[in-house]
């Protein structure tokens, strides 16, 4: 499987830093009986994780513009590039000892996703993407899943919690999913979640509340995977809304008519 320049960069900068991840992955865990607990330290983790990145997305490419959740927006001299990176998706889970977290970066060209990488260090799985090649998980050609109904699928979601999100509003969605699905699951790291749909393994996914950097890379590989993606009124301002949809066509829109049923009355 052939790789541009492009993407190779961002390869490489994604494992650096899951390399790092994981190293204080396995810290963390020694962490979690200490009467303090792993927070800061995790934090300290989530930091080097996007400074490694940062440097060596600029060192490859100094002109492009850098979006990063943990530090302040960098614009580039070349106006028509910019990396959108969470250096550590699924913090919580990684706070808890949990494997399931990743690095995600993608590369916006002109407003447009034109690749992404989501890699997940504790399970060795590397997503990535380019437009128009196809999405891979590791060297194998991935497509999202083929169910054509919302009764055999599996179907993954975000959970709002202390002091985030709609929580009525997300209580009245999933009423309205579960009572139509297989399976729901609440995976707890988004850019994963997306991944997983490209990758065929959820059949679906609906969250509200998210930032760019949590699903750049995932839309596209969505995307190269054959699938779906919006925000929940059906429409393409993903980033704007904060909210996303994806599956494949037909799941994708059946989600969206579940999610924006009305309040039962009774
Ligand atoms: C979070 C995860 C989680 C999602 C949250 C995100 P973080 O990102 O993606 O699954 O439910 O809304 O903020 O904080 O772990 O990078
Ligand atoms: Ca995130
Ligand atoms: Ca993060």
């Amino acid at each position: 499987m052939a790789r541009s320049a492009l993407l190779n960069v961002m390869v490489q900068a994604a494992i650096k830093a899951g390399k790092s991840l994981s190293r204080d992955f396995g810290e963390v865990q020694n962490l979690q009986v200490s009467v303090k607990g792993p927070s800061d330290f995790v934090s300290q983790a989530d930091l080097r994780a996007e400074k490694i990145v940062r440097e060596e997305l600029i060192k490859a490419r100094p002109t492009y513009g850098f979006l990063g959740e943990e530090s302040q927006e960098v614009k580039g001299t070349d106006g028509a590039h910019r990396w959108i990176v969470d250096p550590l998706d699924g913090t919580t889970n990684f706070l808890h000892g949990i494997p399931q977290f990743a690095v995600s970066i993608a590369l916006e060209r002109n407003g447009e996703i034109v690749a992404g990488v989501i890699f997940n260090p504790a399970a060795d799985e590397l997503y990535t993407a380019e437009k128009g090649g196809g999405a891979f998980l590791n060297d194998r050609r991935i497509r999202v899943a083929s169910r054509r109904v919302l009764s055999d699928c599996v179907i993954g979601c975000g959970v709002p919690h202390l002091g985030r999100g709609n929580h009525g509003k997300f209580l009245v969605e999933l009423r309205h999913v579960m009572g139509e699905v297989a399976g729901m699951r609440r995976m707890g790291a988004a850019a994963l979640d997306l991944a997983y749909v490209a990758a065929g393994r959820l059949d679906g996914f609906w969250e509200a509340d998210l930032s760019p950097w949590d699903m750049a890379a995932g839309l596209i590989l969505i995307r190269e995977a054959g699938g779906f993606t919006s925000d929940m009124k059906g429409a393409t301002d993903i980033f704007g809304s904060g909210n996303v949809v994806a599956g494949n066509e037909l799941i994708h829109k059946a989600l969206i008519e579940v999610v924006n049923r009305p309040i039962p009355t009774r």
